[in-house]
């Protein structure tokens, strides 16, 4: 009898901490981002294009509906071997990326590069909410780059059923797309004008490699990063806040080129 109470007592006490611990992982990853996303879309009702910008949220979210990038991304690190921890996957937040992409101002003459694109989420967000002469994406593991090229074209076709004008101005958009499968420290960044860099699990001797290459970006290059900093008299830094990213609030640094 005593030993039965003693295994309910400890059934009871497995179970709770199953419980504490599931209810964090929901209020951190679900519950929070959610209510996160809410406000964000409060606010943005305020915009004049609101009702474009909806819609084009709604694409995106179509558009990767049935794609598990994560699993992906898993299962390619597996097949190549990596262990490194600079491939641990996470992404970008569709209408928090926007508002944060907002913030440079992007030109209808102007690229943008994503370093490190995973499944293309930012490329598409920047090609789609914004005018620009070409969003290239480049990512190192053969499985993310054939993903984020399938996408585009999934988006050609899925675009054909959205209103006549959508369709009009988003095809020429898609078209300015392009992903490369590369390493990205061995990537021409010649024509960037915006670039962006999900950099939180980049080790620090790879991060520095990373600041000397920006080194190169004409003047009037924007730079976004994501948790780490650049400590270099070539970068202003012009904006800073905590934004909604697939794992939580991370810091986002806004640097202008001189
Ligand atoms: C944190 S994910 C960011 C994905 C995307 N930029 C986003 O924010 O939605 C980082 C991506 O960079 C890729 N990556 C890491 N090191 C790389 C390298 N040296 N060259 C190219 N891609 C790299 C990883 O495979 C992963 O897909």
């Amino acid at each position: 009898m005593h030993i039965r109470y003693d295994n309910f007592s400890y059934a009871i006490l497995i179970l709770t901490l199953s419980f504490l611990i599931f209810a964090t992982w929901f209020w951190i990853y679900k519950i929070k981002p959610y209510l996160i996303n809410l406000k964000i879309k409060k606010q943005l009702q305020q915009h004049s294009e609101w009702r474009r910008l909806e819609e084009t949220e709604q694409f995106l979210i179509q558009l990767y509906k049935k794609t598990n990038p994560y699993q992906t991304s898993r299962k390619e690190c597996k097949r190549m071997a990596i262990k490194s921890n600079e491939f641990v996957y996470g992404e970008i937040s569709w209408l928090s990326f926007f508002t944060i992409l907002d913030k440079v101002n992007p030109q209808p003459y102007e690229t943008f590069y994503d370093l490190g694109c995973g499944s293309g989420k930012a490329v598409f967000t920047a090609a789609l909410f914004f005018d620009l002469s070409k969003a290239c994406g480049v990512e190192l593991l053969p499985a993310l780059h054939t993903l984020a090229n399938e996408q585009i074209d999934k988006a050609k076709s899925l675009i054909k059923l959205f209103d006549t004008d959508f369709y009009k101005s988003y095809t020429k958009r898609i078209t300015q797309i392009q992903f490369l499968n590369e390493n990205f420290i061995d990537t021409k960044l010649s024509d960037a004008d915006i670039v962006f860099i999900n950099a939180t699990c980049l080790k620090p001797e790879t991060w520095q490699t990373v600041i000397n290459k920006l080194l190169q970006l004409q003047s009037g290059s924007r730079v976004i990063v994501n948790t780490k900093r650049i400590e270099h008299e070539k970068f202003t830094l012009i904006h800073q806040a905590k934004e909604l990213m697939s794992w939580g609030m991370s810091t986002i640094s806004i640097y202008k080129v001189t």
